[in-house]
């Protein structure tokens, strides 16, 4: 009798078990340490269970091994068991994986899948049932694709090798075994050492100054997702603007860097008034090489950037006002897939445009909006002759596919523009207060499309009647191109380019063109306006008179070089051949090489250059240029 009792207990137990963690309504776990965890749904890209065993808390301990270009050592995963599996499903990709150890110190047995090219390989580890913790001795391998390794040479100061990773979308399972989905939030803590003792930097609490030992210890005690893992080392120095915010750059870039970044103690106040307190207790921004393939990474406390926003006049700090804006809009509130990437870019987008605003006003604003737009009308408009009318959805079915692909400007600009729809359908200060709140309420915490529509309904759009209807909410989100009421970006500044650049068109007279007063953004836009119709003769008498071919701005010289090749004006390739060389930027490579694939000729010269820039390209930059120029 006793026997059956006991037996209906435990069943009752298993019962109550499973259904905390499948079937509660809202989605909600409360584990023995009364820690909440989200049931999180299936993420297409990751091997990972986290709803039987999720990651509570790394600890790296790896040194940086420059000759061999890897990094080696262990990492100790902490695990909250919230099912009865006993399988730990990790992500890795290219690791060599030496031995696991189980936290009662038995050796732990593992498998590892076959690799599949786009996810990696699924480790698979052995758990007891009161297994918390398990620790994996493994390497990476040189072609690890979140780590790129430098040698001195591609670097300001010559002397020293740099590294320094790029995590998102999928690459952090090439660095450290993890459970690789936004949606898994842990802390972190890490021991990194390098025998050349340059100063290690990592998405962390971070040291101001290098030491003679070359080991460093970081501490990440506020929960952050793995695509925000960060490491960088080189011969790096800081310069702090305040006691909160600072830069980080080879001591070759640092004055000119911290110059540029002047107005960031502004931006973080800004961004605060806002939305809310910036909470990750430090704001460093670290400036790379120029073979960085983003324009910028929002790296919990350490922003990674470009070095081509240092353009000596501070007219490319919106980028830094973006990444910052991630501070909220991803790193507090983080797309649970990558299907919802649009939850982090598009409200970033807006978050920078406000924050741009309280500081340069509405005149710069306007400019950055329809510079935006006619970059989103391009990408659909691209799209759709591909036939992928589906990637102009903002929630994105990114299954069977790489992220990277799938994740184009739709989600930055067709978002921004879906929450100015909503900002002008409701009024600033009703959208103000909701943003506010929806960070606050959210923060540490996964979303997902559908909970945020849900969530939008019932703190905004039902408390003002016919909102609703007029935002066309589902076509926005799970409909193609740009809905009907969709904001119209307006910008005085462009007018007159405009007006200008069209006389220049018809009279092909150089002295129309009085750029007294313009910045960076008025030149893309004029240089844009003569896309369509540039003669040889217009690009050489510009060139004749601002020398655009030598300019010292990335953003510029992108849009001029690609009058240059559509003329096939031949003075400009030299320098273009400079440029493709030494900036690694996808965002500028990639429509370069695009307009050059289209002819026979300027193909086979892009080709050439692509054989002599690959090797110092990161891996994200040389799988999309290789994909265009069709070589390998
Ligand atoms: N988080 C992104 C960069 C990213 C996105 C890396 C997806 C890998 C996959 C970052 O915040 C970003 O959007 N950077 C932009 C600059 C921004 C001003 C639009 C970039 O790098 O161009
Ligand atoms: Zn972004």
């Amino acid at each position: 009798m006793a026997k059956r009792w006991y037996y209906f207990f435990i069943l009752a137990l298993v019962f109550f078990h499973n259904s905390c963690v499948v079937n509660d309504e809202n989605r909600k776990k409360v584990n023995d340490s009364s820690t909440t965890y989200r049931f999180l749904e299936k993420d297409v890209h990751s091997f990972s269970n986290p709803n039987q065993n999720r990651v509570e808390h790394l600890h790296l301990n790896l040194e940086i091994n420059f000759d061999e270009k890897i990094l080696s050592g262990s990492v100790l995963i902490s695990i909250a068991r919230l099912g009865n599996s006993n399988h730990l499903h990790l992500d890795s990709k290219d690791l060599v994986i030496h031995k696991v150890l189980l936290d009662d110190g038995d050796t732990a047995n593992y498998s590892i899948s076959p690799k599949d090219s786009i996810l990696g390989q699924d480790l698979t580890i052995d758990l007891k049932s009161n297994t918390k913790s398990v620790e994996i001795f493994y390497e990476t391998s040189p072609e690890s694709e979140a780590l790129q390794w430098l040698n001195p040479k591609q670097t300001y100061g010559k002397v020293y090798p740099f590294l320094f990773s790029q995590s998102q979308a999928i690459l952090a399972r090439s660095w450290v075994p993890c459970q690789d989905s936004p949606g898994i939030k842990f802390t972190y803590s890490a021991d990194i050492g390098n025998s050349l003792g340059l100063l290690v930097l990592m998405s962390a609490q971070n040291p101001v100054e290098r030491n003679e030992s070359g080991r460093f210890h970081f501490e990440m005690d506020q929960p952050i997702s793995t695509y925000l893992l960060a490491i960088a080392c080189g011969n790096i120095k800081y310069q702090a603007l305040d006691s909160l915010c600072g830069v980080y750059a080879e001591s070759e870039m640092l004055e000119a860097s911290s110059w540029e970044l002047a107005s960031l103690p502004q931006m973080i106040k800004s961004a605060e008034s806002l939305y809310g307190k910036y909470v990750w207790k430090k704001y460093d921004v670290l400036i790379l090489p120029p073979s960085f393939p983003f324009g910028g990474m929002e790296n919990p406390r350490l922003t990674f950037a470009t070095p081509t926003i240092i353009a000596g006049d501070r007219s490319l700090v919106s980028l830094i006002a973006h990444e910052l804006a991630h501070s909220w809009s991803g790193n507090l509130v983080t797309n649970e897939t990558w299907n919802d990437f649009w939850l982090n870019e598009g409200f970033t987008v807006y978050f920078e445009q406000r924050i741009m605003e309280s500081i340069y006003g509405k005149r710069y604003v306007d400019m950055l909006n329809v510079l935006g737009m006619d970059e989103l009308k391009h990408t659909i408009s691209d799209l759709l002759k591909e036939d992928k009318s589906e990637d102009t959805h903002l929630f994105l079915n990114l299954k069977g596919r790489n992220p990277d692909d799938g994740l184009t400007d739709v989600a930055y600009e067709k978002g921004r523009y879906f929450l100015q729809t909503i900002e002008q359908i409701v009024g600033r200060k009703h959208f103000d207060s909701f943003l506010k709140k929806y960070f606050t309420e959210n923060s540490f915490q996964p979303m997902n499309t559908k909970r945020f529509i849900q969530y939008l309904k019932k703190n905004l759009l039902n408390k003002y009647k016919g909102s609703e209807k007029k935002l066309m909410l589902e076509r926005w989100v799970y409909g193609p191109g740009i809905p009907s009421n969709c904001t119209k970006p307006y910008s005085e500044e462009f007018n007159r380019v405009d007006s200008l650049s069209a006389l220049f068109s018809v009279s092909g007279d150089i002295n129309v063109v009085d750029t007294a007063g313009w910045t960076t953004h008025h030149w893309l836009r004029f240089l844009r306006s003569l896309k369509e119709s540039i003669s040889k003769e217009q690009v050489v008498s510009l060139e004749h008179t601002f020398h655009l071919s030598y300019s010292g701005n990335s953003e510029i010289l992108c849009d001029w070089f690609q009058l240059c090749i559509i003329t096939d004006f031949q003075p400009a390739f030299q320098p273009l051949e400079t440029f493709l060389i030494t900036v690694g930027r996808r965002k500028f490579l990639s429509p370069i090489y695009k307009l050059l694939s289209q002819t026979t000729d300027h193909r086979k010269w892009g080709r050439k250059v692509f054989v002599k820039a690959k090797p110092g390209y990161h891996s994200i930059t040389s799988a999309t240029i290789s994909e265009i120029l069709m070589v390998n």
